[in-house]
Parts: structure tokens; sequence; C-alpha cells
């Protein structure tokens, strides 16, 4: 594996069934020693659970330690450069775990820390996130050979990041988003060229009723992401996007509801599917611990467990 996980474009299909095969072990069996004497740092310039939370739980669990530091503390971009930050922590610690508001700042971390980095979300990627959603969809189908993602919602750092990672291992993906909230067209370009390649099919539409139709798995992200404004014409613009019973019913399938949360009920999503028999959110969210886990003991500890 590459020294750092800034999207899932760095990963290689060997890497992420690493991962998943080191995530299903940690599963089984959650206490491991794999890390011991190991010191992972986690600046985060935005408020984070479910990232926060796996690493730091899935670190103890796996005998390393953590540092929190929070936006105040290191003042990522703002009190000295982030290389010099990166230099330094390169001498303190063994891992860096970041989530910023620029991507570019993950991009000035790995190249100037001579420790691993780990993108924890930036405005571009959240790769972590893909691996764990990845994750959930094989372990409900065990197989990506004709199995369909539709993603429904902004075209940004999640669906970024779920494009690249379906790409690698061949699952197809169908995007909608309202126009002008389209995915970035290089990151589409890249994901549609590598899916191909896995014969695997990654289509982009602006009709989520043609983007959900015969899907497996419908998933959707929040319609005003960290640091961006909550607009009265952005919440206007996502109004035909919502996940709801009838989005559902045009699906013409059993398809399973995945979102990455935290979840704005009533939003892009309603509480009638979050609780429904379809749903698979809180499963998903629960394997963020598990893939994180298999990230960290495949940079720190090798493979060879
Ligand atoms: N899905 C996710 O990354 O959640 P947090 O923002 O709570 O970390
Ligand atoms: N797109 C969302 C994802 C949250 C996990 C955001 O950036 O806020």
């Amino acid at each position: 594996m590459n020294k750092d996980l800034v999207s899932g474009f760095d990963l290689t299909i060997d890497d992420i069934n690493k991962i998943f095969a080191l995530a299903s072990q940690f599963k089984e069996q959650k206490l491991d020693t794999i890390l011991k004497g190991k010191v992972i740092g986690l600046i985060f310039q935005k408020p984070s659970m479910r990232t926060r939370v796996s690493f730091e739980v899935g670190a103890c669990q796996l005998g390393a330690d953590c540092i929190y530091f929070a936006p105040q503390d290191i003042k990522l971009g703002d009190r000295e450069p982030v290389g010099d930050i990166a230099g330094v922590l390169t001498r303190y610690i063994d891992l860096i775990v970041a989530r910023t508001f620029l991507h570019q700042h993950v991009l000035d971390l790995s190249a100037f820390a001579g420790i691993s980095v780990i993108n924890g979300l930036s405005d571009l990627y959240h790769p972590c996130q893909a691996l764990a959603d990845v994750y959930t969809i094989y372990e409900k189908t065990g197989t990506y050979k004709d199995i369909k993602l539709a993603y429904v919602g902004d075209g940004n750092n999640v669906a970024h990041s779920l494009l690249a990672v379906a790409a690698k291992v061949g699952l197809s993906v169908s995007v909608a988003t309202p126009i002008g909230y389209e995915p970035q067209k290089d990151i589409l370009e890249k994901a549609q060229e590598i899916a191909k390649q896995n014969n695997a099919e990654i289509v982009y539409t602006d009709n989520p009723v043609q983007a959900v139709k015969d899907a497996d798995f419908i998933y959707t992200d929040v319609w005003v992401s960290m640091g961006q404004e909550n607009t009265e014409k952005k919440l206007q613009d996502f109004q035909a996007f919502q996940v709801n019973a009838e989005l559902l019913r045009k699906s013409g399938k059993h398809s399973l509801i995945m979102h990455c949360m935290p979840m704005h009920r009533g939003q892009e999503i309603t509480e009638e599917i979050i609780g429904s028999e379809n749903s698979i959110i809180f499963e998903q969210a629960e394997n963020r611990l598990h893939t994180q886990k298999g990230i960290m003991a495949l940079l720190l500890g090798g493979q060879e467990h």
C-alpha cells in the first residue's frame, strides 16, 4: 500500500481486499496488540463523531494511543506552515488522520510527513467512509458483479470517494445530482475509466428516478456539507432528490438504503425510510470501526498478521 490514504484512487484492489480481510478479522475478534506502542494523531478542523470515535476506539482495541487535536490546538494552515507541522509530528508520532476544509492541506501533510497520513474527510474526498460503504455492500452481496449502487445527492466528497472505491472493485454506480452539483468532471471520468477496466459502469444523470432503477443499494448524503452555507436555494435545488418511499418504489427492487451520517431527517432522507427494513445505515456506521482498524493495521502493522 502507498504511504498515505488521501483518496480511494490511491488504493489497489489488493490493498482493498487486505483492508477488508483485516476488517472481517477484527469484526470477529475485536482486541489485538498489532499497534502496541504506536501513537496516532487526529488533526480535525471540523466536527466528527463516527470518524473520530471509530479511529480512537479502533486504535485502542489494537493497542495504540491517540492524541486528538481540535481546531484550536494546531490551527492547521494558520499558525505555521502545514509542512512544518508534518515535519515535527513525524518525529513524535506514527500516523496522522486529518479532517480538513481544504483538500490541499491533506496533500501538504502527505507531502511533508515521513509517516502515513489518512484523509479523514476533506472538501474533495472521504476515502475511509467509502471503504466502509463498499465493505458493507460486499458483506450483503458477496460479490460486486451485476450489483448496482445508486448515489442520490450532492456530488462532493462522499460521492467522489464512492466513485473511486467502487471503480477499483468493479461495482457499478449511477450518480444522480441536481445540475450544478455534479461530481467533479475529472474525478467522474477517471472513475468511469477504471470501472470500465473492471467490467463495471459508472453513469451520471440529473434524474434520481433513472438512477435508482434496479438499484440494489440507494445511498444519500446531506445536502449541506460541513462548512457550506445552508442556503434556501440549495435546499430548493435538492427537493426532487430526497430518498423517500416514493423514490424507493421507483427502484423496482428491494433496494437497501445507505447514508454516511449524520442524517438530516426530512431533508435528504425521510424518517420512514431510515426506520424501514431496507435501511442498513447503522450496520454501515458500525463498519466504519472495523474498516478503520483494517486501514490502520495495513499502514502500521503490516498485513502479515
Ligand atoms: N460519516 C462521518 O464521517 O461521520 P462524522 O462526520 O461524524 O465523522
Ligand atoms: N458531505 C458531508 C459528509 C459528512 C460525513 C460533509 O462533508 O459534511
